[in-house]
This record gives C-alpha cells, sequence and structure tokens, in this order.
C-alpha cells in the first residue's frame, strides 16, 4: 500500500500577512518587543509604548468589575475624545463672530452635511458632564480617594473644573438669546466676588458687556486652552493611578 501523504493546513492570507509584516524592518524599529503571548512580553508592550506606559502593567480582576468602577471614568475620557474630535470638525465651518456665529449654527443643523456633529458635541458635552459626577460619586462611595490616592483626588477636582469651564465657555458659541444671557448672568456672577470679581469679570469678557470680545476669548478658551490644560490633567491623572498601585479594589 501506498503511504499517505500528509499535507500541512495551509495558513490563512490574513495571517500570512501578519507574519511577514511583524518581521519587517520598519516594524521592528517601531516596536521593539514580540508578540504578547507570555508573560514578559505582556509587561515589555506596556513599557514601551507611550501612551500605554501610562497604566499599570497588571491589575486585579476585582478592581476593575464593572460593578465597582461604573466604568464612570473610561467614560469620561471616551466622551472627551468625542467632543475633541466632533469639535475639530465643527471647526472647519463655525466663524466666532458676531456676523456668523449664530448663521454658522444654523447652517450646521439644517444645510450642512455632517451638521449632525454639532448635535453630538453638544449631547456629548452634556453626557461627560454627568459621568464625570458619576465618577466623582463613585470614588468616593468606594472610599478610593483615601492615601495614597489622596493626590489623584485633587487631580480629579481640577479635571472637574475643568470640564465644567469646558461646558461654561462653549455655551457662549452658539450666539443665540440663551447663550447670550446665561454668559451675562454667569460672568455676573464672577464680577460679585468680592475684591477680584469686577477686574476677573473685565478680563472674561473683555469690556463691560458680553460681546465680540468675549465671544472671541471664550471661543480660544474652548478650543485650544481648556482641552490642552484637560488633556495634560489626564494624563497625570492616568499615570498617577499607575504611581498609586493601580486602581483600588474592595475589601
Ligand atoms: C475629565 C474627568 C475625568 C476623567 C476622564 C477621569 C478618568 C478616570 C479613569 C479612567 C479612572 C480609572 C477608574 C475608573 O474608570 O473609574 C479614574 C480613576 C480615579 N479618578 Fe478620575 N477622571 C476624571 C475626573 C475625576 C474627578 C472629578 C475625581 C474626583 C474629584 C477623580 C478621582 C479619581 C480617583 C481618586 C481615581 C482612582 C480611583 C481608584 O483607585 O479606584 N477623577 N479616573
Amino acid at each position: 500500500m501506498a503511504p499517505t501523504k500528509t499535507v500541512a493546513p495551509k495558513e490563512p492570507a490574513l495571517v500570512r500577512l501578519w507574519d511577514w509584516l511583524t518581521e519587517t524592518q520598519i516594524w521592528k524599529s517601531i516596536f521593539r518587543h514580540g508578540k504578547p503571548t507570555n508573560d514578559r512580553n505582556r509587561v515589555v508592550v506596556m513599557l514601551s509604548n507611550v501612551f500605554l506606559h501610562l497604566h499599570p502593567v497588571r491589575i486585579r480582576k476585582s478592581g476593575v468589575k464593572l460593578r465597582y468602577t461604573w466604568c464612570m471614568g473610561g467614560m469620561s475620557f471616551f466622551l472627551f475624545l468625542v467632543l475633541t474630535f466632533t469639535g475639530l470638525l465643527l471647526m472647519f465651518y463655525y466663524r466666532p463672530t458676531l456676523e456668523y456665529a449664530y448663521t454658522d449654527i444654523v447652517g450646521l443643523r439644517e444645510h450642512v452635511p455632517l451638521g449632525i456633529m454639532r448635535e453630538m458635541h453638544r449631547w456629548g458635552a452634556h453626557a461627560m458632564v454627568i459621568t464625570v459626577w458619576l465618577h466623582m460619586f463613585r470614588v468616593f462611595m468606594t472610599g478610593s480617594y483615601k492615601p495614597p490616592r489622596e493626590f489623584n483626588w485633587v487631580v480629579g477636582v481640577v479635571l472637574l473644573v475643568l470640564t465644567l469651564l469646558l461646558s461654561f465657555t462653549g455655551y457662549l458659541l452658539p450666539w443665540d438669546q440663551l447663550a447670550l444671557w446665561a454668559i451675562t448672568v454667569g460672568t455676573n456672577m464672577v464680577g460679585s466676588a468680592p475684591l477680584l470679581g469686577e477686574p476677573n469679570r473685565f478680563v472674561l469678557v473683555g469690556g463691560y458687556q458680553v460681546g465680540q470680545a468675549a465671544l472671541i476669548r471664550f471661543y480660544t478658551l474652548h478650543v485650544i486652552g481648556l482641552p490642552l490644560l484637560a488633556a495634560v490633567f489626564m494624563m497625570v491623572h492616568f499615570w498617577r493611578i499607575r504611581r498609586d498601585g493601580g486602581l483600588a479594589r474592595p475589601l
């Protein structure tokens, strides 16, 4: 009887392409580790990636249970990314001048393809304010602010203030009646603070009345100053979780 020939099963094309890609010099010059198939490589992956190295290398399952974290910090970060992306697209269209601001927003709602970005931006902003508060509530209820995490709680408070300021500065940009009077009331509240209230209001509004100077100031703060600050503080927040020994966990 003739011997039966055993033919090795052919690997799928995608697997072969992947194997080829990960052997090229370009790939190896970017990623200096093997595939994350064993513990050592997984650690090296985490430590040698600029984004991943902010996170802990090991975490305990009990500390990341949805029931425990509610993933509200993660949701806040996700919404921040959505807002950055949709906001960037809005910047291609919206002009922060008294002449165009309102009509550009109406245009975005009614005529422009992808005008849905404006709605996503607005709803996303409301959602982020809610998720950040819920995240803070969860951290408080689980006692995760206690040592060694008290500094990260303070970083969190800064992030909360920045989130609220982003929301506040964005409110003026549609330049409708709601925006105008909400910001007039808000900045008047700043003005009524003792000692430095009035000078602070003057700097914020760029004059005695909410007008073009206020619009451009709020716009610049909204699209550059505050998001940059928030991104820096978020990096510190995530890195700090790692330095504090990962997330707190149930006892
Ligand atoms: C833009 C706002 C914020 C973002 C994107 C954010 C993001 C995160 C993420 C992703 C985590 C990991 C655990 C989780 O998802 O629950 C976390 C943990 C933590 N956050 Fe925030 N956070 C924000 C605001 C705050 C605020 C307002 C506070 C409190 C004032 C706070 C205090 C903390 C603390 C103490 C931890 C460590 C908790 C633990 O070890 O279990 N964060 N944050």
